[in-house]
């Protein structure tokens, strides 16, 4: 039997019978199903960071239905907020009846920057430039695993740029990093080729360190979603106006971008990836033609369907790091990605399924009414509600279109008094 990551109703399921069906599809073993319950110890964590007291602790949820490049797939999210995960599997369904997400990436070539100071820019320039092999093989002495597997500095460029202390020299160290996020592997490059840098140009080098932006590690994902899927050519449409608003506006291309980060963040925390340097390297790349824009496009097909594409860097690994977190293992493995790339990929289409919820929503329906059911509930315990009775309560003041914390506690009230 083939497997597929689409279930039917799996929402509306406990959560035991959730965590079997995930386990039917990644092929856990009764221990992987306890470390996900489990999650981080704070043995490990006191591995982790320092000052540890706790751990601290997110949902973690899958997003169902999501075929990549033929494959199927399950997406662990750990977020914090309503609905995320729900749009990202509801926006997945409608995304196959085309074929699903085409997905692609570049190398995992990461960029480490070393800032030279020296009296004569062009000069140590040349030198650096006459001296490209000799910097990289020194570089990649210091990472001899990452060789054997084919990784390593692969290339070296050198650029003046004008600064308010004069000109500098600003040399990228070009770096395949392989399945790994690559931090590591390339600032101890950096440093290690420092000595020769200043050795060679008479200068002084001062920062080592990677550049975030990650636009030599690209991954991209595109889509055709049939427009009987999404509602009709109306509702293609307006998902379109509402794109090419985003596309033209900075106040909403950010918000627009913040959408599809929902996705590619939640899966990034949940293979306990560098959110942060996934977020600020997105966020540059979407500004890179000098205004900030969309991360996405979206265009409708000849036949009126909906054709959307994603385009970022996405510096992750599945090695190394913070991966070592029981629950970012076994997300990795609810996952199975074999590769960094692939796994960049899937992230990718994460996003673009997490940005066409949103718009679809938007566009037609509003965005609070998904909201409301989860926010709701979150109210009704806020009130005071428990088991049963916080479903009882959410659904009445969905119903009411009065969700506040005084009419949960009028509601858990009357409740009390039907029962006693
Ligand atoms: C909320 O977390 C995300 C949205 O604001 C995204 C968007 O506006 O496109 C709904």
């Amino acid at each position: 039997m083939t497997k597929t990551s689409q279930v039917s109703g799996f929402y509306k399921l406990k959560k035991e019978e959730r965590l079997s069906k995930v386990k039917e599809f990644a092929d856990l073993t009764d221990q992987d199903i306890k470390a996900l319950e489990e999650g981080l110890g704070m043995e490990q964590a006191e591995k982790m960071v320092e000052n540890v007291v706790a751990t601290f602790r997110l949902p973690l949820g899958i997003a169902m239905n999501y075929l990549i490049n033929g494959k199927e797939y399950m997406i662990p999210m750990a977020t914090e907020e309503t609905s995320v995960v729900a749009a990202a599997s509801n926006a997945a369904k409608m995304c196959r009846s085309m074929g699903g997400f085409k997905a692609e990436s570049t190398e995992p070539i990461m960029i480490g920057q070393i800032q030279l100071l020296t009296k004569d820019a062009k000069k140590a320039r040349s030198a650096i430039e006459e001296n490209k092999k000799k910097i990289i093989d020194l570089a990649n002495t210091k990472d001899p695993r990452l060789i054997s597997f084919g990784g390593g500095a692969k290339d070296l460029e050198a650029r003046i740029i004008k600064t308010g202390k004069g000109e500098m020299v600003i040399i990228h160290l070009l770096v395949n990093v392989k399945d790994a996020m690559g931090a590591n592997a390339v600032n101890t490059m950096c440093e290690a080729a420092s000595p020769l840098i200043e050795e060679l140009t008479g200068g002084k080098t001062l920062l080592k360190i990677i550049s975030n932006l990650a636009d030599r590690r690209l991954a991209r994902s595109e889509v055709t979603v049939g427009k009987e899927e999404i509602g009709g050519e109306v509702v293609v449409d307006a998902i379109i106006n509402a794109y090419e608003f985003a596309a033209a506006d900075p106040y909403r291309a950010v918000t627009h971008n913040k959408g599809a980060m929902n996705g590619i963040t939640a899966a990034v925390i949940a293979t306990g990836n560098d959110s942060r340097a996934v977020e600020a390297g997105a966020h540059a790349y979407a500004a890179r033609d000098g205004k900030y824009t969309t991360l996405t496009t979206w265009k409708k097909d000849r036949d009126g369907n909906l054709h959307g594409r994603i385009e970022l860097p996405l510096a992750v690994g599945i090695v190394g790091g913070a991966t070592m977190n029981p629950s970012a293992r076994m997300s990795l493995k609810i996952l199975n990605v074999k590769t960094a790339k692939e796994l960049s990929e899937v992230i990718a289409s994460v996003g673009l399924a997490q940005n066409l919820a949103a718009l679809r929503a938007l566009s037609t329906e509003g965005i609070q009414r998904g909201h409301m059911s989860l926010h709701a509930k979150n109210i009704a315990m806020m009130a005071g509600a428990k088991g049963k009775d916080i479903d009882i309560i959410a659904e009445a003041m969905v119903r009411e279109k009065n969700i506040n914390v005084n009419r949960a506690k009028e509601l858990l009230e009357e409740g009390k008094r039907w029962t006693n």
